[in-house]
């Protein structure tokens, strides 16, 4: 059997990982500024994550959620701390999108509505609700296609008070991420956050905050949604939750009551899942992560600000996006291949930076110098003539 063929890779085997370094199969160095898509968000191999999760293997990987697992209260009492919204509830999943579609589907049967807005650019994930949401029609299949997604265009405060107009007591929920990811790095107005806090309240429809990729701490508030002043429903998280273990949760406002069956999982919340959850935000608040990636993210926009070849620096803490023109095609293979940074990409010539939340400044420094000399390579002219 051979694999699926749908991931343009690199040739690149990286078998070991310390901190953001990680390391191919040649002994190759790299800084890791991607963290495998947000995933690394302490960083790849922290001792304290290894020994937690070794010492639960020893003890128990699994059981499904017919029985007491007590470490999901431990998690979920340590969640609503660090992210400062105590009275909520969680709900355990395996992945982003798994996240998005219990969001999406608690949303409707809350106010027994069906119609969801969501914005222009928008990445929500690939399973069957999550798509639909997305803004791609080439990752739809004829399946997913529906009608009750009403797509209105990025931080437009009018054309979402008419989405909800034109669409009258139909409106189960608003859908928007913090920072859009995919989308290129482009953050959410405070004022379209809380335009969208006023609108559900009179209409009855639910706020999801989708903070799969931006949110866990990465732009210096626990959810990036946070910077408006205005609480979500719903949030939706995965990526840096784990580390790098599957796994992915939605936290609920107390406004909507469970009932049994109305979600659920067979492996979302296992014994191992929770140990790996546990072990990120305990290493978060020990070493005070999010005020680093707040700190180091700082600056490293304010120094890629100064670049006069570079046409935007957007992002928050962490997450950031460098639009360069597109003579500069070639700086995200150049800084991989040249100078062994791994980077991510967001849109054509949008460079995308989702390190581990405790990034150095060192290591801020040494991708801002090996930066330097790729803008400072000639650029490949589109047209010569
Ligand atoms: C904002 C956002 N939401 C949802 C998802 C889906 O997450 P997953 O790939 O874990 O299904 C992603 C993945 O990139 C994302 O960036």
């Amino acid at each position: 059997m051979k694999l699926f063929d749908v991931y343009p890779i690199n040739p690149i085997n990286i078998v070991k990982g310390v901190g953001s370094l990680v390391y191919d199969d040649k002994g190759q160095e790299y800084l890791d500024l991607y963290g495998g898509h947000a995933v690394i968000s302490i960083g790849h191999t922290n001792p304290h994550y290894v020994r937690r999760l070794e010492d639960q293997l020893h003890k128990i990987g699994f059981y499904s959620n017919s029985i007491e697992i007590p470490l999901q209260t431990e998690l979920a009492e340590k969640l609503g701390k660090v992210s400062g919204k105590d009275d909520y509830q969680l709900f355990l999943c395996n992945s982003g999108a798994e996240a998005i579609e219990n969001a999406l589907k608690l949303a409707s049967f809350y106010n027994g509505k069906k119609k969801t807005i969501a914005f222009t650019g928008a990445f929500h994930g690939r399973t069957s609700l999550a798509v639909s949401v997305t803004d791609n029609p080439k990752i739809v299949a004829p399946i997913n296609e529906t009608d009750n997604i009403v797509r209105v265009a990025w931080n437009d405060e009018a054309a979402l008070e008419k989405a909800f107009n034109d669409n009258k007591n139909q409106v189960s929920s608003v859908i928007i991420e913090g920072i859009q990811g995919v989308g290129g790095i482009q953050v959410a107005s405070n004022s379209i956050l809380q335009k969208i806090r006023s609108l559900c309240h009179t209409h009855n429809a639910v706020f999801i905050a989708d903070g799969v990729q931006c949110g866990y701490g990465r732009t210096g508030k626990f959810y990036s949604h946070d910077f408006a002043g205005v609480n979500a429903d719903i949030y939706t998280m995965a990526k840096g939750m784990g580390n790098g273990f599957p796994i992915g949760a939605i936290s609920i406002s107390p406004k909507i009551q469970p009932s049994y069956g109305m979600l659920g999982t067979t492996f979302g919340g296992n014994h191992l899942a929770c140990a790996a959850g546990l072990a990120v935000l305990e290493v978060m608040e020990q070493d005070n992560l999010m005020q680093n990636a707040a700190t180091v993210g700082a600056y490293l926009i304010d120094e890629l600000k100064k670049f006069k070849q570079v046409n935007e620096v957007r992002g928050r803490g962490l997450m950031i996006g460098i639009d360069l023109p597109a003579e500069y095609a070639h700086a995200k293979k150049d800084l991989l291949f040249k100078h062994h940074i791994f980077t991510g990409e967001a849109k054509p010539n949008v460079i995308r930076l989702l390190p581990a939340l405790n990034l150095t400044k060192a290591h801020a420094d040494r991708f801002l110098e090996a930066f330097t000399k790729v803008l400072s390579s000639a650029p490949v002219l589109s047209n010569p003539l």
